[in-house]
Parts: structure tokens; sequence; C-alpha cells
């Protein structure tokens, strides 16, 4: 043998030797029958969980950018510095204002003896400013003695002035002063002066900084890219306010709604759970102002044509802090408040809650027709509270879905307990929460195949996998979680028949200030960037379709066998099939695709598919493309086709039929 011969056998041997490590195409027959729907997928199919955890409300979506606007704060100069010059007299003095105010207690009073005296607010870790754009400066003042006027610049953070207004001649009432900033530069940690010249006492309260473009220019309204995020998910149902902020570490600390609508400056501050919940993530400045309330949550339901579903406190604290329970005969208040809460949402305007909702420019009814009671609440003292709260709701309003809870884990003895009680019972929907490793994920995608048709629904209403820790925080949002969870949503969409409602948690996340990951939407003070776990959720939401139907492989479902999970479904409005897969496998796998007995409108399909070689792909701010959904185009000739599913992908089909 010559030696070129020597070296090519050589070679052949080592192809035979690791040939096991060459990816080998897999080949699947799959069956997809549009004619025989299994079940209709309900329009709340897929939802999205909004809890103020992660500055996820005041110094996220809220979009006011003054912290402690009101002074409110425990102590009540968190959020701002005094500009002072040396040796003044010149002060400030928070006074309290308990005999006139419920809510809004204190005020700031400034004293000046000549020269200048200033107070600067550091927003929520910055504030995101942008060029050339608007905003609505607004303070509450009254004249005390003498002529003040105040300078509201806007600075970046070298100290630049890049927007400037004056107020002056202020009235010896409280009134409200406004102006608009007009910025020059964008700042992604500016701060708000507001400077104070002449001689005299002028009292200030409700100091507030909106950018004049929020979500449908609301006013009071919400950050624009963070409600058009969520706004493209075409969300089924929103989930409000939480999560565990609805239980509050104690009662006093719970969520009550009545003190979250009406004049925004009269709605009672508390402190946020999430403030001192972690040792390792203490954030001593999160407070609810309250600003984003029950009503600016109802109105973003309706303009993303979303159900509202509000979770109520049901006499309980977090079983985890305190766990304190209201006597049973002290329930009244807290179911009182439901009924008010229906009352609010849905009654004429003619009914006390009613007015309010229509005073505060909504006469119109929201159509609330879900409320949940408690969140994870768990043994004997949920379901007797549980009771009383379905009956009295059940009373007055038999058309209301109650959503009931079974506890923070997915299985185990207090799980079963709680679908032991509530089989008694009458919920709607049962929700059931887990943030678990993605192999579980991967491992119970099954897990509703079994659960009786014609029994309880399901709310997956808190889940999200959990991969290792890593060091950056968008970090733990990675591919790896991403697919988990593609490949559980096959398994919910499949079981439509019994899971109504499904939704990702947490939503929100500022970089600087989170306490709890991974989320779905991470955002700084001027961006926001989608994890691929939000492009999962949107691949399935906006791509829902109207009925399951079997999509099979050797007239089995299915369901994760040979890593492949799959779910079909009908849209009847648009004529459509749609197809999801999820290839688990790092290997590219073809499938042979059989539409029964269907004939196809046009021989081209849409395409979108989710993929990354790398399970610890994430999207970060500076590189927010790293997986993303790309769309292609597919050539379909017949009801029969080949397909390549890319390794490790989700891969979303429309193919129109007639
Ligand atoms: O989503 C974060 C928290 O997880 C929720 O507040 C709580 O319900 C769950 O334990």
């Amino acid at each position: 043998m010559n030696q070129t011969k020597k070296y090519f056998t050589l070679i052949f041997i080592i192809c035979i030797l690791v040939s096991d490590d060459i990816p080998a195409q897999q080949t699947m027959q799959l069956t997809v029958q549009p004619a025989k729907p299994i079940a209709p997928i309900q329009s709340t199919l897929w939802g999205i969980f909004f809890e103020d955890i992660n500055f996820a409300a005041d110094g996220g979506l809220y979009a006011e950018l003054v912290k402690n606007r009101s002074f409110e704060f425990p102590m009540p100069m968190t959020g701002w510095k005094e500009i002072k010059e040396k040796d003044s007299r010149n002060k400030i003095l928070i006074v309290n204002n308990a005999a006139e105010a419920t809510a809004n207690l204190r005020y700031a009073s400034i004293s000046l003896h000549g020269g200048s005296y200033g107070i600067s607010n550091e927003g929520f870790r910055g504030m995101g400013i942008y060029a050339n754009a608007p905003y609505n400066f607004s303070v509450v003042a009254k004249n005390e003695t003498g002529a003040v006027k105040v300078k509201a610049q806007l600075v970046n953070a070298s100290g630049k002035i890049i927007g400037e207004t004056v107020l002056e001649n202020f009235n010896s009432d409280w009134k409200k002063y406004t102006a608009v900033i007009s910025t020059t530069d964008t700042a992604q940690k500016g701060k708000l002066n507001l400077v104070f010249e002449g001689t005299g006492t002028v009292d200030i309260d409700m100091v507030s900084l909106f950018p004049q473009n929020t979500f449908k220019n609301r006013p009071n309204g919400l950050r624009e890219d963070l409600a058009q995020k969520l706004a493209d998910l075409k969300p089924g149902f929103i989930r409000f306010p939480g999560g565990c902020i609805v239980e509050g570490r104690d009662l006093t600390n719970r969520y009550q709604w009545k003190t979250t609508v009406g004049a925004v400056a009269e709605r009672k501050l508390i402190m946020n759970r999430w403030n001192v919940e972690f040792k390792n993530k203490l954030t001593p400045d999160y407070f609810q102002s309250f600003g984003l309330g029950f009503y600016e949550y109802f109105q973003l339901a309706d303009d993303l044509g979303a159900e509202p579903l509000p979770i109520l406190n049901c006499g309980m604290a977090c079983q985890y802090n305190s766990g304190e329970v209201v006597a049973l005969d002290a329930l009244q208040p807290y179911i009182q408040d439901a009924l008010d809460l229906v009352e609010f949402a849905n009654g004429a305007v003619t009914t006390a809650w009613g007015k309010l909702r229509s005073d505060m420019g909504h006469p119109l009814p929201f159509n609330l027709k879900f409320l949940g009671v408690g969140n994870e609440q768990w043994e004997s003292q949920y379901f007797e509270r549980y009771k009383i709260f379905e009956k009295a709701i059940l009373s007055k309003y038999p058309d209301i879905k109650i959503v009931s809870g079974s506890g923070p884990s997915s299985d185990g003895a207090y799980f079963d307990m709680a679908w032991k009680e509530l089989k008694q019972l009458q919920p709607s929907l049962i929700d059931e929460h887990y943030y678990k490793p993605p192999k579980w994920f991967l491992d119970n995608a099954s897990r509703y195949d079994n659960y009786d048709r014609n029994g309880i629904k399901i709310f997956a209403g808190e889940y999200a996998a959990h991969p290792k820790e890593n060091n950056n925080a968008e970090g733990r949002n990675n591919w790896e979680s991403a697919i988990a969870e593609a490949a559980f949503m096959t398994g919910l969409e499949r079981n439509a028949a019994v899971v109504h409602m499904a939704s990702y948690a947490p939503l929100l996340a500022h970089v600087e200030a989170w306490q709890w990951r991974p989320d779905l939407i991470w955002f700084d003070n001027l961006r926001s960037v989608s994890t691929p776990n939000y492009y999962v959720q949107k691949l399935f939401s906006v791509n829902k379709g109207t009925h399951v139907i079997p999509i099979l492989n050797n007239e089995q479902l299915v369901v994760g066998k040979d890593s492949l999970y799959a779910t079909a479904a009908i849209d009847k409005n648009t004529s459509e099939v749609i197809l999801k897969l999820v290839n688990i496998s790092g290997i590219a796998m073809t499938v042979n695709l059989n539409l029964e007995k269907t004939t196809l409108q046009k021989q081209v399909a849409k395409m979108f598919v989710l993929k990354s070689a790398d399970k610890e792909a994430f999207n970060t701010f500076d590189k927010p493309g790293m997986v993303i959904p790309v769309e292609k185009q597919l050539d379909v000739k017949n009801n029969k086709m080949d397909l390549v599913l890319d390794g490790s992908s989700l891969t979303v089909i429309r193919i129109a039929v007639t």
C-alpha cells in the first residue's frame, strides 16, 4: 500500500469508529387529522401574569420617573438629595398633615433666605430620558410667604441640563402646576432637579415627571416599549396583581384594591413585600405607590383585548412569612372587597363603585368574568375561607368564574388535599404553579393527558423553567429553559379540553433592581429585551388556532418520544392548520407529514423557527437577537410533505387549507 492509500484507509477507519458521533438524520412519519377536532381552544389559553416584583410597576411599567414623589416613604427623603450652598440657611422641612389628609400625609416645605436651594430626585436607578422628547412635569404647590420660583431641570449623569422649565407665582391654596419640558439629549441615568430661588416659603407635594409618550398616550400611563411588548403577545387574559403580593407578608401589608383607585395622590403607599423578602436581594427603596392600580389594570386589559383576572386576598397572609389569617367571623370586609370589585368593574354608573369607575374615565363596564380567591395557600385554613368567599360571590354574581388555588407545589400531600377539597366545591378553574428545572418540563409535557375532561378546568397560573444559576441577570433566561417550556406548552395546548389558561411568571424585571429570575422581559431605564422564553410565549399565543386536532406518529399522539414534542390546531376563522413542533435533540430531524384528507389552499406556507445550537444562549441588551424567531416560506405542493426540523428548535407552521 502506498502512503496516500494508507492515509485514506486510516481516515476511513477513523470515520467508521466515530460514526456514532456524526449527526444521523432521523425520519418521523406524522399524520395530522384536521377533520377530527379534539377540543376547542379557549381564547384565554395564553395570558400574562403581572406582579409588582423586580420593579415591574413603580420604576417599570408605570411610566412615572420620580421615586417617592409625595415624600410618603418611611424615610421621607428616600430618592431625594439636597442641593445646598455652603453655610446657607435655606432648608427643607417635611410636614405631616395627618389632620387634613388620610393617605397622602406629608409634604415638603422649602424656605429660602436668599440665594438658591434645590432637591434632586434620582428616579428608579436613574431616570431614562430621551432626546427631543416632551415630558410632562407637574407639582402640587402652595405659597406660604414671600415669592419663590422653581426651576425644574432634567440633568444627565454628568450634571448637564438637558431640559428645563420655570414655575412661579404660586397661589396661597394648594394647586397643581404643570409644564412640558423638551429635552436636548438622551440620558440613561438622568435626574430631576428642583432649584428654588427667591425669598419666602413654598410647600410642594406630588412632584411628577412622565414621558408624554405613554402607551396609547394615556395620562398617568404606562411605559410605551414595555406595554407594547405585552400587547405583542396578544394575551388572552392578564392576571393581576400577583403572586405573593396579593397576600402580603402580614395582613396589613396585603394588596387592597380599594386603596389603588381614585385620585392618584390619595392612593395609600405601602412597602413592597419584595423590599425585604430575600436577604441577599434587599431593596430598601421598593414601595408600592399604586399609580398603576386597579383602574389602570382594567384599562390595560381592555386596551390589549385581554380578559382581566384579578386575584384577591382571601383573608390569609403569605404562609412563607407570617401566615397570619383573619378570624372566620371577621372575614366579611374581605368578602365585601371582592363583591365591590365586581361592582367597580361591571356595575352601572348609578352604583357607588360603578360611579367611581365612570368618574375615573370609563363609564362602560370592563366586563369582568373571572375572579381568583387566594394565591399560593394551602391546608384547611384556606378551604374554610375559600368556601365562604365562593358562596358569597356566586350568590351575588352567579356568572363569575372563580379561580381557586392549589398551593405552591405541583404535587404532594397539600396539592392532593387541595384537589380533594376543591372537587367538593365549585371553582371554575384551579390554579397550579410550577417553577422547576428544564428537565421537569420535558418530563411533564403529558401532565394533563389523563386529567378528567369533565372536571374542573386548569389555570397554569405561574410557571417557568429554572436552569442553573448564571452571573448575567438575563442569563437564566437561556435557550435550555425556553425550549423546555415550549415542549411543555405543546402538552398544555394538546389538553385544551382541560387547560383553559396559562401564564409564565414573573413577567418583568429591571436589570439593576430584580429580586427573582428568570423573568419574561428584562428592561433598564431606556431599553427592554425579550427573552427566548418571551418568543416561545409569543409564538404559541399568536398562533393559537381555534381547535386542537390530532398529530400522530404510529397512531399515537406525539408527546416527546424520540425527542419530538408536537401539537396541532386548526384555525376555523382563517382556515389554517397550525403545527407546533419542538425538536429537543441537537440534530436535525426529517419529518414526513401527511395532512389527512386535506386540500391545500396555497402552495406556500408560513414557517417560524426559533432555535439555538447553544443551550446557554440568551438575549442581552447589547445582543437582543441571539435567539429570535426567523420567518421563512415553506413550499408545499400537496397534503404530503417533507420537513426538516432544525436541531434544538421550535418550529411553527401555518398552512392554508380549504
Ligand atoms: O412569581 C414570583 C412568585 O412566585 C409569586 O409571587 C408567587 O406566587 C410564587 O411563589
